[in-house]
């Protein structure tokens, strides 16, 4: 049975991986910073679900969570813990708050990896998924407003092309993906599609995955975005 790990799995895209996952027969190592309260996590999820209480931005635990789960092989992280930030624009600036941003979004899918690299070399499949955003693309770029996120995801987008150039041949697969705009906290009520149709899309691009799409960064229906 193919195992996933999954950060920020007690609501929105997290959830919905844990859930679907889940229900398919993995067994899902789902992380969260409050176990204790993910009720959605603990009743929805079929199968083999274990929770973890996971800080993706607390170094200290990252590293211990992955020293006890160092005995079980890593299929599938997925690195989907993340934070919007203030939206205001130049002249508006919140230094700390974009320091907690780099740290959640770009820093902790560097650390996981780094932490939880023997566990997927153990594994059949050695898939990393980064869940990055259109809003981290330069060359997409249009807008001035929420450049703490923005930034936060452009740095992702390069950590994972460096980590698809480090590990790629050992043969795992990294990739990044735009979810979409979808119907979660982060991306509001108007937003143009369901947790359902995100991560449908996504799950057939990751089953689909091979060696020659290491490295590249696509949106929740399988198209190639620009980086
Ligand atoms: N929704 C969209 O339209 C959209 C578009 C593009 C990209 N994305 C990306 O997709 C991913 C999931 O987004 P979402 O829409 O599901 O967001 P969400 O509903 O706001 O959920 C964010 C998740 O990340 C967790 N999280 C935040 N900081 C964390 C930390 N330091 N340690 C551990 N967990 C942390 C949250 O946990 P708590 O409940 O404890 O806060 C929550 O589980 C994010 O990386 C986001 O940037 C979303």
């Amino acid at each position: 049975m193919p195992t996933v790990l999954i950060t920020g799995a007690n609501r929105g895209i997290g959830l919905q991986y844990a859930r679907t996952y889940g229900r398919d027969g993995w067994r899902v190592h789902a992380c969260c910073r409050h176990p204790d309260k993910a009720k959605a996590l603990r009743e929805d999820c079929g199968g083999e679900v274990v929770l973890h209480r996971l800080d993706v931005t607390d170094g200290l635990r990252v590293q211990g969570l992955a020293r006890e789960m160092s005995d079980e092989p890593i299929d599938l992280l997925i690195n989907n813990a993340g934070m919007m930030g203030p939206r205001d624009g130049f002249g508006h600036t919140d230094y700390n708050a974009w320091m907690d941003a780099l740290q959640a979004n770009a820093l902790a899918p560097m650390r996981m990896a780094e932490a939880f690299v023997g566990s997927m070399r153990a594994s059949e499949r050695k898939v990393i998924v980064n869940m990055s955003s259109k809003m981290g693309s330069i060359g997409s770029n249009q807008k001035s407003n929420a450049h703490i996120y923005r930034t936060s995801k452009t740095a992702l987008n390069m950590v994972t092309k460096c980590q698809a150039n480090a590990l790629g041949p050992e043969g795992f697969t990294v990739i990044c993906f735009h979810p979409g705009w979808v119907q979660t906290e982060m991306g509001g009520p108007e937003a143009e599609i369901s947790v359902e149709q995100s991560v449908a899309g996504m799950r057939n691009v990751i089953a689909k995955l091979d060696a020659s799409d290491n490295g590249k960064f696509f949106n929740y229906d399988g198209e190639e975005l620009p980086w």
